[in-house]
């Protein structure tokens, strides 16, 4: 069968409300990021070769049979062979991205649904964004031990996403009342989500309630924020996302360099602002209104933001 390139992308993604509690059960909302993403392309390589994989960035190469079985790439290319049963192509498959890694944004889970996605389709069965998540949320595993599912789902669907793990009917994708603008800012500071994810797990097996009544109060959180951007009711969901950061804060997963950006940002006009997922490092992000974008940005940068995203979410 004559092969035809192909090429995939998939966004970043910022959780606005319920990070940490969603994998204890309770509900979150995340958001895709379409200025960052992943890209894979796949290109017919010569009959015997076997299926190449190249992260550009990690400046690695190997091949789908001999290279280490337990690299995230690896999995994905195999789970989505096995899940459309189909022999190894011969191909280059190389993968890049735009998304900061351990920043909070999902570069893990984007660089895995574009190979998923690119993959598929260049053996002949493009799948659906929900194979496409459940592939991804396998390989998530290796990345982080538990993950809840909720960075697979927004960017495998590409929309705002109100998410519960494990829920019967699946995600619930949000229809938003009124576009919103969102500024995200980097620390600079690396987080892997596997170590923070853990230290909150250690927390809640030594303080069972205390967390236990942090998560709660968190998923109340998110409840708020689907209804309140239901609604449209913009201006009410800055004061959530303080609320959720005092919890976030609470739990332990805040960090000097976050907490500063966070104060500037409010301080420079952001109707509210928070971490944007798992915390201790990477990213924050805020709501600003249009008018007062350029100013929040500048002062963020003034204060060692690394990079700042606009990004609408409608
Ligand atoms: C990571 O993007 C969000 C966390 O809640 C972990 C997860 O949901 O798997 C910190």
């Amino acid at each position: 069968m004559t092969r035809i390139p192909v090429q995939s992308s998939a966004p970043g993604k910022a959780i606005l409300f319920g990070e940490h509690a969603v994998v204890y059960g309770e509900p979150a909302i995340a958001v895709p990021v379409t200025q960052v993403e992943a890209t894979a392309t796949v290109t017919p390589a010569a009959p015997g070769r076997g299926l190449t994989l190249i992260a550009v960035d990690l400046d690695q190469s190997f091949s789908l049979v001999k290279g280490p079985q337990d690299a995230p790439l690896v999995v994905a290319a195999r789970l989505t062979l096995d899940h459309v049963s189909a022999p190894v192509p011969d191909a280059t498959l190389t993968v890049e991205s735009s998304i900061p890694i351990a920043s909070g944004l999902g570069s893990g889970a984007a660089v895995s649904t574009a190979l998923v996605r690119a993959l598929a389709s260049f053996v002949g069965v493009p799948l659906t964004a929900a194979e496409v998540s459940g592939l991804v949320y396998e390989v998530e595993k290796i990345h982080h031990g538990t993950p809840s599912g909720i960075d697979n789902t927004v960017i495998a669907y590409g929309r705002p996403t109100y998410f519960v793990r494990g829920a019967a009917a699946g995600p619930e994708l949000l229809s938003v009342g009124a576009p919103f603008r969102l500024l995200i800012a980097d620390t600079g500071v690396p987080s892997p989500t596997k170590r923070v994810v853990d230290q909150v797990r250690k927390g809640w097996e030594r303080e069972p309630d205390r967390y236990g009544a942090l998560f709660e109060r968190i998923g109340g959180v998110a409840r708020e924020g689907r209804r309140r951007i239901e609604a449209g009711d913009v201006d009410a969901l800055g004061p959530l996302m303080d609320e959720n950061q005092s919890l976030l804060v609470d739990l332990g997963v805040s960090s000097p360099r976050l907490d500063v950006l966070i104060e500037v940002a409010r301080s420079a006009g952001a109707a509210g602002a928070k971490l944007a997922g798992a915390g201790q490092g990477g990213n924050m992000l805020a709501l600003v209104r249009p008018e007062m974008l350029d100013e929040v940005a500048a002062a963020l940068e003034r204060a060692g933001a690394v990079r700042t995203i606009r990004t609408d979410v409608t």
